[in-house]
């Protein structure tokens, strides 16, 4: 069949045939980050509810069925932040640091003032050449310019500077290109001070290296600078520039509730660091305006009751969690943290998350169990069509499939949402997995430089992408035999691995 150019791809949402497209180049990707989700229709206008609403979430179901991926299209529906969090020094005492919250447009104010303190960026050909030569933009052999991050001249090969950084050592010359050895290190430097005539009077200009460009501080910068500096100094603890999504699975109490960092020489004023400038976010302020989400909650155990406050009081404070340590003694009251929060787990643990966490989704959002499969219909396998066109647009590395290819991936799909949920009339939704499949075979496409991933290519990967349970299965007769195989008769007696099995026997697939 000849291939047909497509002016508009075909999009699974306004309905399709197996039969339109040549391979999976054809389907269109949707904007909508919701709607890459397929198969969960409920979790997916709940999640719609959440975002507009702004209430909690809690998926549950088996891995790999798209929990975590609805959570960061949730979070991607919501409006972008409007506030950053910062710590402001508090002279009166240092150890109580004060929370700052600027709106927006008042951080862009703010932004545009202190680039008046930060100078003009030239290009090191315009800056004069003892400055360029100086700060290590150019040879001082061949009189070319380069990054001052490479110390030999890519020119002509010698060193840039003409102070021998490394002279005397004998691998010298190899410095430079094996190890990561930076131009100020080796005696380059990253600040030159000059005068210049100005209106005739003569002024002092400093030129610092910004990247691959130089910055030039005039009398007037300079003094914009100081002028900054003496302001009450203060740190961004979470700036307007971040995405709202934090993923917190298996954070440990200072990740998920923020800390202040240790200082050897406690806080003291001219040595050490200032308290408020070792405040450190935690994952629930990091959050804030957009989705604290976390995976395999009963793991976080006790902490569930600090992430239960954190949700009814939206503020939470930072403290020092080091008994030890001199940031023990640092508090800072009321830090925002204005999350949704989406939670995730298995149906085995449900028991073990906190239930007043629980009763609070429950009250101020939704519980959704995520489905494992869904009904063998034209517009689902049209959706696991989109499915492939996805995995393989984000895989990057692989080509497009073919229609029978897809084809032979959904007969995988049914034939695994009865072996693995008995669904007889089924597709299967335990899609990372599905995508495991999708990616071996292009993987076997791309060895044989073959254009499209064709049926024979995804037939293949099935053999390749079976279970360890699936192969023993299939060479012993059972599981279970396949393990007794495995075992010396004295581990057949007292073998851990036995013991730990012994339950299960032939039911290490269903994990439901
Ligand atoms: N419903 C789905 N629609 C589209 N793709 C999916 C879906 N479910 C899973 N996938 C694919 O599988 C990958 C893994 O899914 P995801 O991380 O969302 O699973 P999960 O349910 O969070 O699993 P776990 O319980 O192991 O965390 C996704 O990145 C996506 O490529
Ligand atoms: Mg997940």
């Amino acid at each position: 069949m000849a291939f047909i150019a497509r002016t508009k791809l075909l999009a699974a949402d306004e309905g399709f045939a197996l039969d339109d497209f040549e391979t999976t180049a054809e389907i269109a990707i949707p904007d909508d980050p919701l709607k890459r989700v397929v198969g969960q229709d409920e979790a997916v206008k709940l999640a719609r509810i959440a975002a507009n609403q702004r209430r909690h979430f809690l998926l549950v179901g088996p891995p790999g069925t798209g929990k975590s991926m609805i959570a960061q299209a949730l979070s991607l529906h919501l409006p972008s932040v409007t506030e950053e969090i910062r710590i402001v020094h508090n002279p009166e005492n240092p150890e109580r640091p004060l929370v700052e919250v600027k709106q927006r447009d008042e951080v862009l104010t703010d932004q545009s003032r202190l680039a008046g303190a930060e100078g003009d960026l030239i290009d090191p050909k315009e800056a004069p050449i003892n400055v360029a030569e100086r700060l290590g933009y150019k040879c001082v052999h061949c009189g070319t310019y380069s990054s001052p991050t490479d110390r030999m001249c890519p020119k002509c090969g010698r060193p840039k500077a003409a102070s021998q950084g490394n002279a005397g050592n004998p691998f010298g010359d190899l410095l430079g290109g094996i190890f990561e050895v930076t131009f100020a290190q080796l005696g380059g430097r990253d600040r030159v001070t000059t005068t210049r005539q100005q209106f005739g009077k003569e002024e002092v200009v400093v030129y610092e290296r910004a990247g691959d460009m130089i910055r030039v501080l005039d009398q007037k910068a300079l003094e914009k600078r100081r002028e900054v500096e003496k302001e009450s100094p203060r740190k961004v603890l979470v700036p307007i520039t971040r995405r709202p999504f934090v993923l917190a699975t298996g954070a440990s109490e200072t990740e998920l509730l923020g800390d202040v960092r240790h200082d050897p020489y406690g806080g003291h004023p001219q040595l050490g660091t200032q308290p408020y400038d070792r405040v450190v976010a935690g994952a629930i302020h990091e959050a804030h305006q957009g989705v604290l989400f976390i995976d395999e909650l009963p793991q976080l155990g006790h902490m569930q009751r600090f992430i239960l406050t954190a949700m009814q009081e939206k503020r939470f404070p930072i403290s020092g969690r080091n008994p030890q340590s001199a940031g023990a003694s640092v508090k800072v009251e009321n830090v925002p943290c204005d999350f949704i929060f989406v939670g995730a787990c298995n149906i085995q643990d449900l028991p073990h998350l906190l239930s007043p966490l629980r009763s609070r989704i429950t009250g101020a959002g939704y519980e959704v169990l995520v489905e494992t499969t869904m009904p063998d219909t034209d517009a689902n396998r049209v959706k696991l069509a989109q499915f492939v066109a996805q995995e393989i647009a984000v895989d990057k590395r692989i080509p497009p499939a073919s229609r029978d290819a897809v084809g032979v991936v959904i007969e995988e799909a049914h034939r695994r949402a009865k072996t693995l949920d008995n669904q007889e009339k089924g597709l299967s939704l335990r899609l990372r997995e599905l995508g495991g499949l999708i990616r071996s075979a292009g993987d076997i496409a791309v060895t044989e430089q073959a254009k499209v991933i064709d049926a024979e290519h995804v037939r293949r990967a099935v053999k390749v992408s079976r279970t360890i349970e699936d192969q023993i299965r299939e060479r012993y007769g059972s599981y279970s035999a396949g393990v007794g195989t495995d075992m010396s008769s004295s581990q057949r007696e007292a073998s851990p691995y036995h013991y730990w099995n012994e339950h299960k026997a032939d039911d290490v697939q269903g994990y439901q």
